[in-house]
């Protein structure tokens, strides 16, 4: 199995796939933005980097990617994950890649989608805050939900801190869902609906940290 994985950041999540001893052959970190923190993570772990700055297509998303699914396939990606990676995708792209493009959202979708999800929670005044990992469809932030993990809301959370403790879950269940799909566990059925073994579903059944 090889993968690629899109960051546009930090590549906290990136580096939890690379060093989570994956039946996985990373093939390529790819970034869209060349100041990405991750692409010197990615580099040291002895991972190839391509950097594909999206301001040199300007508005021609179409453009941006036809050149990014160019450099997935040159590797002959299996799966492609994005950790972190803040791109809207055209259909066409999302469409290439259907059933084997996963994405880590900070946030129990379909609450939240999109930016701040933290302070949105607190705003919203939900108890339960917490992580996703779903296939990618056209919609931003939705697709078939694989596996969750849930975070209880604490009375003095900032943003930060709740921020914090979903991104300790968010290194749990990405490599886990990665894992999953890697030992063919983990199917996106033409009904539609996220099936994975037994075994999987035992696993990710209900991730609830207790703080
Ligand atoms: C992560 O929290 C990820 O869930 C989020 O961006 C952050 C990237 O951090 N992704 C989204 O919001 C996607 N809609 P990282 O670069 O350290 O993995």
């Amino acid at each position: 199995m090889r993968a690629v994985i899109l960051i546009s950041g930090r590549g906290s999540n990136m580096e939890a796939l690379l060093r989570a001893n994956l039946p996985v052959d990373f093939a390529a970190v790819i970034s869209n933005r060349p100041q990405a923190a991750g692409l010197d993570i990615a580099r040291g772990l002895g991972v190839d980097t391509v950097v594909l700055d999206h301001r040199v297509y300007g508005a021609d998303r179409a453009a941006f990617d036809a050149a990014l699914a160019a450099e997935i396939d040159r590797v002959g990606a299996d799966l492609v994950c994005l950790a972190g990676f803040m791109r809207v995708l055209t259909d066409a792209f999302v469409m290439r890649y259907r059933g084997r493009m996963l994405n880590i959202h900070p946030a129990l979708l379909p609450a939240f989608p999109g930016l701040n999800t933290h302070a949105r929670a607190l705003a919203a005044g939900v108890k339960i805050h917490g992580c996703t990992v779903h296939f990618v469809t056209p919609e931003v932030d939705a697709g078939p939900i694989v596996v969750q993990a849930a975070v209880p809301v604490l009375e003095d959370d900032t943003p930060e801190r709740l921020a914090a403790r979903v991104l300790a879950q968010e290194h749990r269940i990405y490599p886990m869902a990665v894992r999953w799909f890697a030992e063919g566990r983990l199917h996106w059925g033409e009904d539609g609906r996220v099936r994975v073994d037994a075994a999987c579903a035992a696993e990710g059944v209900l991730i609830s940290p207790t703080g």
